[in-house]
């Protein structure tokens, strides 16, 4: 069955602006929002060519990973936080899990609904849903971490939606460890990524992708975060030689 509560268009966003201050300097969280939500409707159209052309396709091999480490199954009620045009909730409806994918880019969530993906998709705050307490059994979200003004709320509103034992995985972009790849990963990253982005894409768009990795915390920090808002078996599984990450967890039982 196919669903959908999407609000009307958001008004043009002409006044919106088109770079984000670095990390180091502090946007304020309703800024970053503003920015992230506009700069994600401009690029919807073209989200998921770019993502392919620019993993070489890793992109579905991650968020493949990630829905077989979650073991998501047809038993199984999953929330997509930051859900895009919804790769990730697709491929948790085709192991007939129930899915709700949530996103507040309208554009993004009328990318997921042309798929025709049987979940259904709302447009809200990934931080604020408007699903009930201890609902979900599953919780993903793919590549939106740093993008969200606040990752102990997203962190958060994930513990809030979970039952006790619940799963919960993050799929992010991250940097290699080793020298060498570090070295082109970073070359790859910072000049290629924003080169081909602006010639495909949106050049403001794809140059702020490499600078938002700024927003995400030391592994220690994120993995602590996870753990305090109660997880258990809080893990991060490196893929690709550490070009991305999987951070996975189980809700504690007898936490609120
Ligand atoms: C890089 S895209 C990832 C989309 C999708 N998860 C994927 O795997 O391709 C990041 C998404 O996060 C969404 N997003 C960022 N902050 C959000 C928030 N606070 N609430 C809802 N969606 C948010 C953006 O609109 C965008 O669709």
């Amino acid at each position: 069955m196919k669903h959908s509560i999407i609000p009307p268009p958001l008004p043009p966003h002409t006044t919106l602006p088109l770079r984000l201050p670095s990390a180091s300097e502090l946007p304020s969280r309703e800024e970053k929002a503003v920015f992230v939500r506009a700069m994600f409707d401009r690029i919807a159209p073209r989200y998921d060519l770019l993502n392919r052309c620019l993993s070489f396709r890793l992109d579905q091999y991650w968020r493949r990973v990630t829905i077989r480490t979650a073991a998501v199954s047809a038993h199984d009620t999953v929330v997509d936080l930051a859900c895009g045009t919804g790769d990730l909730s697709e491929l948790a409806a085709q192991t007939g899990a129930r899915v709700v994918g949530i996103d507040f880019s309208y554009n993004m969530l009328i990318g997921a609904r042309r798929r025709n993906i049987p979940a259904t998709f709302v447009h809200s705050d990934a931080l604020s849903t408007p699903l009930p307490t201890t609902w979900a059994s599953v919780v993903l979200s793919g590549f939106a971490l740093r993008n969200f003004v606040s990752i102990p709320a997203v962190i958060g509103e994930a513990a809030r939606l979970l039952k006790p034992g619940g799963r919960l995985a993050f799929l992010e972009v991250d940097t290699p460890a080793n020298p060498f790849l570090r070295w082109g990963h970073q070359l790859y990253f910072t000049r290629l990524v924003p080169f081909l982005g602006a010639l495909l894409s949106d050049k403001h768009a794809y140059a702020y992708l490499p600078e938002s990795v700024s927003y995400l915390p030391e592994d220690a920090e994120l993995l602590r975060l996870i753990e305090d808002a109660g997880f258990q078996q809080v893990t991060k599984q490196r893929l690709s030689g550490g070009v991305a990450q999987l951070l996975t967890a189980v809700r504690k039982k007898g936490e609120p």
